[in-house]
């Protein structure tokens, strides 16, 4: 059982990451949980699927069912199997979409849901790989906070490397259980590579990898093509090879 947790800053390339970590994956007879944890759902898009019921979509029902259950009902398992029903079962892994409850307020249900998760289903997997919103609520908030991997996704800039600093400071204040930390830096270009490796090293951070700007990741963007069709090719696909043996999975 392994967990990796993507994070990083808005539109710096978490989902892109996680659907090709999966595209890369799926065909390596592990078990495979994905999670796309951000309420402003995309992972199932850039994985070319579609799912029509969310976690958050849970809630009223949930709520409802509180206050009519006979006191002695396990409502864990009814949790759990709740969780269940909206799982998403896939070729090669399986999908569950966290979403947001509907209508206005927090998304406290969503994140309580995710920390049940995280401490009950994931066991059940080789391998579980968790696309979160951007910044640094769910480690804040203690959501994310017994993973195996934290890969950091930033862009291939100075004031990146600087957040991904900042990340790693918070895992320690808080305390967090983060087995290892790596960074991936994302749409670089060939001259800048080995700047941001010194820069990297002077900071202390591990470097995963680094991704460069790939046309054809942007063209598939485009035209509304799912990342798990990119061609073995593709340089970012490349890179996403040697990360997966760098980190270890
Ligand atoms: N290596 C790359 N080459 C070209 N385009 C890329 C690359 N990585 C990401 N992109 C593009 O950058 C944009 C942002 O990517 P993505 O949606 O994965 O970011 P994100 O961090 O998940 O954003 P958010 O914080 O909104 O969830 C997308 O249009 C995506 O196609
Ligand atoms: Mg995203």
């Amino acid at each position: 059982m392994k967990v990796i947790a993507i994070t990083g800053k808005g539109g710096t390339g978490k989902t892109v990451m996680t659907a090709m970590f999966i595209r890369s994956l799926v065909n390596r007879d592990k078990t495979i949980l994905a999670i796309d944890a951000d309420p402003d759902t995309n992972l199932p898009e850039a994985l070319g699927d579609e799912v029509e019921e969310t976690v958050g979509d849970q809630r009223e029902f949930l709520m409802e069912e509180r206050d009519n259950l006979p006191p002695d009902t396990d409502k864990e398992r009814l949790l759990e199997s709740k969780i269940y029903s909206v799982l998403a079962e896939r070729h090669g892994y399986d999908l569950l979409v966290m979403g947001r409850p509907e209508g206005a307020g927090c998304y406290c249900f969503a994140n309580n849901m995710l920390r049940g998760i995280m401490d009950r289903i994931v066991k059940n997997y080789d391998l579980t790989i968790i696309d979160t919103a951007a910044g640094l609520e769910h480690l804040s908030r203690g959501i994310i906070r017994d993973v195996d991997e934290l890969v950091v996704v930033t862009d291939g800039s100075r004031r990146g490397l600087m957040t991904a600093e900042r990340i790693r400071d918070l895992v320690k204040e808080l305390n967090l259980k983060i087995r290892k930390m790596h960074v991936i830096l994302n749409k670089v270009t060939p001259q800048n590579r080995e700047r941001l490796n010194e820069y990297a090293q002077e900071l202390g951070l591990e470097v995963a990898g680094m991704v460069p700007f790939d046309e054809e990741i942007a063209r598939f963007d485009l035209d509304g093509r799912p990342l798990i069709e990119l061609p073995d090719t593709s340089p970012a696909v490349i890179e996403m090879e040697n990360i997966i043996i760098k980190l270890g999975i």
